[in-house]
């Protein structure tokens, strides 16, 4: 008789099961001063706690080769559901970056702060600190549910107030029971207790990270098919009715591994207000008891649903939900508005929606942003929203202090939406080097030059103020979701991307692969008879993705590298 042997999980599944809620011997390791390390288990569970240990990737090998170990540090992320903080709370973002972090924070491509560079011995009281702003780093990374995201825009009606109330209902509720955490980092102790509880993780919580993302079909700036679960409200009369549920986007992919791809996420039903989280619960389940274990890179729920087919995950989804669900009706069009710039939020006051380069809030040279934002605040009293674009929206301005907080923000060197092109602002890039330990190439660092490259091809036909998404990585696993914008720029190796076209800018299509591997110095050359035959060729209208994808694939390398279609 032949046994079928099921492939062992993965070693992270075995870290969880023995963690005792996410417990391990962190506190011990933390505790101990010989080290500038953790061990493996606890790299693993420190993630649920919102940071990352890594090492700087650019002193690395110098320091190698004089026989010293790596400068290895701490990434530490907020949870801040819906981009939301308060003054007083960004004050004290500030503070700790300069005071334990790199003198700078990055407002990531899910609306919250991230600090690096944060020494191990300064990890526990860096997040303690977070706590007692009345924020969290809990779940900011792990196989949980992560920051819950929606529209940044501050509009006082009810429609984003149920977005933002919903985002930050389900981001606080779905947070793991555990009180790891707390024992941990804020009270500095971890007496041994055994785990509690957890009524819908389980005891080895998810298969791999969960991303949820809520929207009205206005606005879709946060490309909410991105996410395991996108939500889509249902508006009428004025205020949400209804959700429509889309399951099984994701980014993530590995170079060369074709069982490992992008997904845009599918319409799986729709419900009631009332009975969002109970649906949301469902969701969750089924992906807790059918993504799989043995095999992180396959582990989202995006292959649940190819694996078994919609259907079949609708069928789990209503065993945990407990009745039939509503088919999903017709999908919505979506729209994606410019936040940017100067807009009335509804109720006499406005805001201004600052660009930032990808994200990074630092003093550079003369570029004084993070003095400058800081001032703001305390000056102004104006309320951050971060953007899942990382850019930074400060709210709640009195008409009369537009003038005066647009003075102080200019006298600190920072742009305005009008100062750059709109690819320069709708740009993104994720962090990648030095920090990122899985970065394959630049994409912060190298953003400005390439997208330069990029907007000087457009300024040659007098395209420059169209709107065109491009999304720079260091990896393909996709950070700053490149595979959702017009152009995706995917490292492959230093100095060596991966190149995507034919995405729309409306983030319901992926974007295909042009170029396997291409040398930074040739992005703008070879891109040049695209964006040439675009110029001559495009419909009424035509936006520069949706144009690559009417073309497709062949005739652009037709156009580009005929030698590389004859290779193939
Ligand atoms: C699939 C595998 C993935 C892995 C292993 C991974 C791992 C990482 C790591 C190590 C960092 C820290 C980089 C640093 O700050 O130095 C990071 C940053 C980040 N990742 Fe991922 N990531 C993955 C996919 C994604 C995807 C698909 C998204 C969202 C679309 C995402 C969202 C973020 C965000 C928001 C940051 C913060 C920095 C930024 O805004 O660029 N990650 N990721
Ligand atoms: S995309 Fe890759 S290189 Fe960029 S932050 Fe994510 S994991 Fe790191």
């Amino acid at each position: 008789m032949t046994q079928i042997v099921s492939p062992p999980l993965s070693p992270v599944e075995g870290y969880k099961t023995v963690s005792r809620g996410l417990r391990g011997t962190i506190s011990a390791e933390l505790a101990d001063d010989t080290t500038i390390t953790v061990g493996e288990a606890s790299h693993s569970l420190l993630k649920f706690h919102g940071t990352y240990e890594q090492y700087d990737r650019d002193t690395a090998t110098q320091l190698k080769q004089a026989g010293l170990e790596k400068e290895w540090n701490f990434m530490v992320r907020a949870r801040i559901p819906a981009g939301r903080v308060t003054p007083s709370q960004y004050l004290a973002l500030d503070d700790l970056a300069g005071r334990y972090g790199n003198g700078t924070m990055r407002i990531t491509t899910r609306q919250t702060f991230q600090f690096h560079a944060i020494a191990k011995r300064n990890l526990r009281e860096t997040i303690a600190e977070i706590d007692r702003m009345l924020l969290t780093t809990m779940a900011s990374c792990g196989d949980v549910v992560r920051n819950v995201v929606t529209t940044a825009a501050p509009i006082q009606d009810a429609v984003h107030d149920t977005l933002r109330n919903t985002a930050e209902y389900l981001s606080s509720v779905l947070l793991p029971r555990s009180n790891a955490h707390h024992q941990i980092f804020v009270l500095g102790e971890d007496n041994g207790e055994e785990a509690e509880v957890e009524p819908m993780y389980g005891p080895t919580y998810l298969p791999r990270k969960f991303k949820i993302g809520l929207i009205h079909p206005d606005d879709n700036t946060i490309d909410v098919l991105s996410n395991d679960l996108g939500l889509i409200a249902e508006v009428t009369d004025g205020r949400v009715t209804g959700w429509v549920a889309c399951v099984g986007g994701g980014q993530g992919m590995t170079h060369n591994k074709p069982m490992t791809y992008p997904r845009v996420a599918s319409a799986l039903c729709r419900v009631d207000h009332a009975d969002l989280l109970r649906l949301v619960e469902a969701i969750v389940k089924t992906q807790r008891d059918h993504g799989d274990r043995t095999n992180r890179k396959r582990a989202r729920l995006k292959y649940v649903v190819d694996d078994h087919g919609l259907e079949w995950v609708k069928a789990r989804v209503e065993e945990h939900y407990g009745a039939p669900l509503d088919a999903p009706g017709p999908m919505p069009k979506l729209t994606v508005p410019d936040h940017l710039g100067w807009h009335e939020q509804g109720d006499g006051k406005w805001w201004l929606g600052l660009p930032l380069p990808a994200g990074r809030i630092a003093d550079v040279g003369a570029s004084r942003l993070r003095t400058g934002l800081r001032e703001a605040v305390i000056q102004f009293g104006v309320a951050p929203v971060m953007t899942t674009l990382q850019d930074i929206l400060l709210t709640n301005v009195e008409p009369d202090q537009r003038d005066g907080l647009e003075a102080l923000l200019k006298a600190h060197g920072a742009l305005f939406r009008d100062d750059l092109t709109p690819i320069a602002r709708w740009s993104m890039a994720c962090v990648a080097l030095p920090t990122c330990g899985l970065a394959l190439s630049e994409a912060e660092r190298s953003r400005e030059p390439i997208v330069a490259g990029i907007e000087g091809l457009l300024r040659q036909h007098g395209l420059e103020q169209e709107r065109i998404s491009v999304r720079i990585t260091g990896c393909p696993n996709g950070c700053a979701r490149p595979y959702d914008g017009d152009l995706g720029i995917v490292g492959r190796a230093p100095g060596a991307y991966a190149i995507f076209v034919g995405g729309d800018f409306e983030g319901t299509r992926l974007n295909f692969l042009l170029f396997e591997r291409i040398k930074e110095a040739e992005i703008t050359s070879k891109l040049a008879p695209i964006v040439t035959a675009w110029a001559v060729g495009r419909t009424q209208g035509e936006g520069f993705g949706d144009f690559c994808h009417r073309m497709g694939r062949e005739k652009l390398l037709a156009l580009t590298a005929p030698e590389m279609l004859a290779a193939e």
